[in-house]
């Protein structure tokens, strides 16, 4: 048994529906206690002392225990190009996206760039991952043999294109059928990982490209399912040019079988009512990227809109169109975006999309995300004074949510302390 000694704060409802504080537990001199993997206990420190003398105990302080964040949309393969100047989406992708993604079939080269990224988001604090691979089954392979090494829960598919993208870049119909496939029966439920079948998005793939990949799910509904949906209006008019028969994006999912609550859509920005009220109704998964909306350009999510119609949201970095590896500057971004649409998030709700909110989009939230005993041990403990301007507007908070909120705006992977996976330090 394992004793870790902090601040923690912890959610006993989802802070868009239940007022502060209501749906929050804090405790000032708090404990996580951990056995194996797990999750065993959390409480107030002296109470955790006394039931569990054994344990050995690691003392935090001041910092923040939380759940290590979870990050529901990211290219791992687009980690070199990072913040690459210029453009609107479709130059972007073909000017720095798809000429790095070609190098992924050599398996050196994904292997050093999975394990670059998994150095830099885990000095982030980010535990979990879903990450678009690229065409080349080896991309898959170096993705999840790195994150099984660290021992992280992280989620992952093979891109499917056999359209629009460089001809070292597509698949076909039947490639992209078989090589997920394959990879789905090697890696789904092994260690911590699982498979997420992944068309890119419409404009990529072929009518019957995207079939196959419905087909596919209909076989493995036990799996989730990510492409991206409306994220600039020039995308969005191409695939109205793409797929006259469809009514909007959405439908051109729909139709082809891709559309179901295991389905996570990547930015969903310009979305029109007809597709908000379908989304919700079958009950599929939004995800939010808002350093890409703004570093690409793409437009500002409802966040408030959309959460009051009940929709499930997770957030996201989707590096490397978003602009940095971390939930925190993910989380300052998403702030920015709600205020410039008249809506500031509170820091509890900030906290919840980039830990059990984005675990709920996954549909992860009884195993990651949360201090809940039974829950697997991914944690993370932010030093909420980790530079002297944050430490400096910290010293002058009033409750926990004002001491975290400098972190949220400023702070980066120095706020990191430690890092836990599966009940083991990967950062300390
Ligand atoms: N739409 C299709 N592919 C991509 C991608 O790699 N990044 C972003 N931001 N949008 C996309
Ligand atoms: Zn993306």
């Amino acid at each position: 048994m394992q004793l870790l000694l902090g601040q923690t704060v912890r959610f006993t409802a989802d802070p868009f529906k239940t007022p502060l504080p209501e749906s929050t537990i804090y405790e000032r001199r708090g404990a996580v206690a951990i056995n194996g993997d797990k999750i065993a206990d959390v409480g107030p420190a002296d109470d955790l002392r006394q039931k569990y003398p054994q344990a050995e105990v690691t003392e935090y302080g001041d910092a923040l225990i939380t759940p290590g964040f979870v990050d529901t949309h990211a290219h791992y393969p687009q980690t070199a190009i990072i913040a690459s100047w210029g453009k609107r989406l479709i130059d972007w992708l073909n000017s720095y996206t798809f000429p790095e993604e070609s190098r992924f079939g050599d398996p050196a080269h994904a292997a050093e760039i999975a394990e670059t990224y998994f150095d830099l988001v885990t000095a982030s604090g980010t535990t979990t991952t879903v990450s678009y691979c690229t065409i080349h089954p080896e991309s898959v392979d170096a993705y999840f043999t790195a994150a099984a090494k660290r021992g992280l829960r992280v989620l992952g598919g093979k891109t499917c294109m056999d359209r629009n993208a460089p001809d070292t870049l597509q698949d076909t119909v039947q490639s992209a059928y078989d090589d997920s496939k394959m990879l789905l029966e090697r890696w789904h439920g092994q260690d911590r990982l699982s498979y997420v079948i992944t068309p890119r998005f419409a404009p990529t793939s072929t009518p019957d490209q995207l079939a196959a990949l419905g087909a596919l799910w209909a076989e493995h509904p036990e799996v989730l399912m990510q492409t991206h949906i409306s994220e600039q209006h020039e995308e969005i008019a191409w695939v109205a040019d793409l797929f006259p028969e469809a009514r909007d994006y959405l439908d051109v999912y729909e139709r082809f079988g891709l559309l179901g609550s295991g389905a996570l859509l990547g930015h969903a920005i310009h979305l029109t009512d007809r597709e908000r009220d379908r989304i919700r109704e079958v009950e599929a998964s939004l995800i939010h990227c808002p350093t890409s909306n703004m570093f690409i350009g793409s437009g500002l999510f409802d966040m408030a809109g959309l959460m009051d119609q009940g929709h499930r949201i997770g957030l996201a970095t989707d590096t490397g169109g978003g602009s940095s590896f971390s939930m925190l500057r993910t989380m300052a971004a998403a702030y920015e975006v709600a205020q410039l649409r008249g809506h500031p998030l509170h820091p509890a709700q900030l906290w919840w999309l980039a830990t059990e909110g984005s675990a709920r989009a996954l549909r992860m939230d009884d195993r990651i995300g949360t201090l809940e005993a039974g829950t697997e041990a991914d944690l993370a403990v932010i030093d909420l004074a980790s530079t002297q301007a944050i430490a400096q507007r910290a010293a002058r908070a009033e409750d926990i949510w004002q001491a975290i909120f400098p972190t949220i705006m400023m702070g980066d992977d120095r706020a990191i302390k430690a890092v836990w996976a599966n009940g083991a330090c990967l950062k300390s």
